[in-house]
């Protein structure tokens, strides 16, 4: 039987901890469809298109990665493609409570179900805002995001 999984997420952009759950995703997983949350609402940093460039990009190395774009509820994209789990990782308590709710509201409305993936000790204190608002003040941010994310990073605060 093959599984795919999804990683959903803002990914604005993404950081050198969500390539490392794509990467562990992707040897665990028959298939991983990466979904890029549009939300009209509320306006990014990168457009949701650049995004999904930097995200197919840095993962160009994983032949069973997919990457896409949803909007609305996750369940009924999830429900479209017949994917029944959501792969997300764990940086610690704070986010657990938080991502616990969506888990359970998810498995509720739509029988999805979401496995966590602890992220690695050395990526545990990253986050996306943090990066840009370090970045944004000129701080030195290399490290943590990948090459072209950096570079995306580096043209945008110019
Ligand atoms: O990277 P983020 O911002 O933590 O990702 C959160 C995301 C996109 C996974 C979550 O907000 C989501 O799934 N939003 C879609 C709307 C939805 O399904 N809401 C109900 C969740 S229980």
């Amino acid at each position: 039987m093959s599984v795919a999984v999804i990683c959903p997420g803002s990914f604005d952009p993404i950081t050198l901890g969500h390539l490392d759950v794509f990467e562990r995703a992707s040897r665990r997983f028959d298939r991983v469809v990466i979904a890029v949350l549009g939300n009209p609402r509320k306006e990014g940093l990168f457009t949701v298109e650049e995004r999904m460039e930097l995200i197919t990009t840095e993962t160009a190395h994983l032949d069973n990665i997919e990457v896409d774009r949803f909007h609305g509820l996750l369940v009924d994209f999830c429900a479209d493609r017949g994917i029944g789990i959501v792969c997300k990782g764990l940086r610690g308590g704070s986010d657990f409570e938080y991502e616990q709710q969506m888990a359970q509201m998810n498995q509720r409305i739509g029988d999805l179900e979401t496995l966590f993936v602890s992220t690695s000790p050395a990526h545990g204190y990253l986050s996306s805002s943090l990066v840009k608002e370090v970045a944004r003040a000129g701080g030195r941010f290399e490290g943590t995001v990948p090459p072209a994310v950096e570079a995306a990073l580096r043209a945008r605060f110019a």
